[in-house]
């Protein structure tokens, strides 16, 4: 069982897409069994709240579903929980740092840097493009899948 949990910073837009889109991309492959699949914030500023709508409205407009979702803030129990912790931008690591402490077993990525073009995933909370959060995010599943098939 590999574990994936998919972090940013209000567990609302970029992560829950990013674990609806995996949990997706491993049904269509049919190894869903193999997977275990979360998201969570690095900031209390919307815990408990449901995705945003930006992001529904994305996932619904490709036909990827999601289900029941309520921020929950990052724990240091969850280093220990996880295989691969991935963040979306650099500011989401550092922050991820701070709450987990040392990446001692070398568990925390930034999710582009699984991609041919290393980079931050721009935060739709202030950008409103979600088009561009989609495709980033498709971009970045895409590498780490085939570095999961290595
Ligand atoms: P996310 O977007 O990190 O992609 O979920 C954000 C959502 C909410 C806030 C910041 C970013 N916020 O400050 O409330």
């Amino acid at each position: 069982m590999i574990k994936v949990l998919f972090v940013c910073l209000g567990n609302i837009c970029r992560s829950p897409m990013a674990e609806f889109m995996m949990k997706n991309a491993v049904q269509k492959r049919g190894v869903e069994k193999n997977f275990y699949i979360d998201s969570a914030a690095t900031s209390y500023e919307e815990i408990g709240n449901g995705i945003h709508f930006g992001t529904r409205k994305k996932l619904e407009e490709v036909g990827i579903p999601y289900t029941e979702h309520k921020a929950r803030r990052l724990m240091p129990s969850d280093y220990e929980e996880y295989d691969y912790i991935i963040g979306m931008e650099e500011s989401n690591i550092r922050n991820i740092k701070r709450i987990v402490g040392e990446d001692r077993e070398h568990k925390i990525y930034r999710l582009l840097d699984f991609s041919q073009k290393p980079r931050d995933i721009a935060d739709p909370w202030y950008t409103g493009n979600f088009n561009e959060t989609y495709n980033d995010i498709q971009e970045g599943l895409e590498g780490f899948l085939k570095y999961l098939e290595k």
